[in-house]
């Protein structure tokens, strides 16, 4: 299994692999399967190769099989482009459980750690997700709130645990002193 970003090249591989996500991982995600089918082309090359560089996808591959994904979305606004958020974390159940979560996770944050504009990763979990919220644990994401019902799943409503990880490696009382703008 080896993890590459993503290329326009990949769209048919990701769609397929977020619809199969959306369908199978009802209460992880926000969107569903039926209504995300029915988007052009062009929403998913934005999602993995987005021509104003406002997102970047990860891929894992088992041969040439596209396994899991994970993506990061910027943002331009001045008072919140410090911030990236993590999305779309997927792995086919076959895939499950032999590292390729936690290898997506580490490409997206060494990514983010390569642009010195960005701070800081936030990202949604759905409580009781605990695979994921070991993957985001270990990674050093932690939790800063939780939002009560703040979705509607077929097994009725669910809070959406907040959490977010720092990409800096000085203490945080000094980092005002070294903000890279
Ligand atoms: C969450 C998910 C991406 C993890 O992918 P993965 O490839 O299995 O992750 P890894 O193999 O890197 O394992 C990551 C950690 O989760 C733990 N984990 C895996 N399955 C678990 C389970 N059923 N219960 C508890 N922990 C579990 C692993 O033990 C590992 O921790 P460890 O290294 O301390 O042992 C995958 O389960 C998935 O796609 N789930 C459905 C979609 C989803 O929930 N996405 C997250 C949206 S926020």
């Amino acid at each position: 299994m080896h993890i590459v970003t993503l290329t326009a090249s990949d769209v048919a591989q990701y769609r397929g692999l977020l619809l199969e996500a959306y369908e199978l991982a009802t209460d992880a995600f926000t969107s569903t399967a039926a209504e995300r089918q029915h988007e052009p082309e062009s929403f998913w090359v934005k999602r993995i190769a987005d021509p104003s560089g406002m997102s970047v996808a990860f891929g894992a591959f088992e041969n040439e099989e596209l396994v899991g994904t994970v993506a990061l979305e910027f943002s331009a606004k001045p008072k919140i482009k410090h911030k990236a958020l993590v999305i779309g974390m997927y792995v086919r159940p076959k895939a499950r459980g032999l590292g390729a979560g936690s290898a997506l996770l580490l490409g997206a944050i060494n990514y983010a750690r390569s642009k010195p504009s960005l701070r800081q990763l936030t990202l949604t979990v759905t409580e009781g997700n605990l695979p994921a919220v070991k993957l985001y644990t270990n990674a050093g994401f932690e939790t800063f709130g939780i939002e009560p019902a703040a979705i509607l799943t077929p097994s009725g409503y669910k809070a959406k645990v907040y959490m977010w990880k720092t990409l800096q490696t000085i203490p945080p009382a000094l980092s005002g002193l070294f903000d890279p703008e």
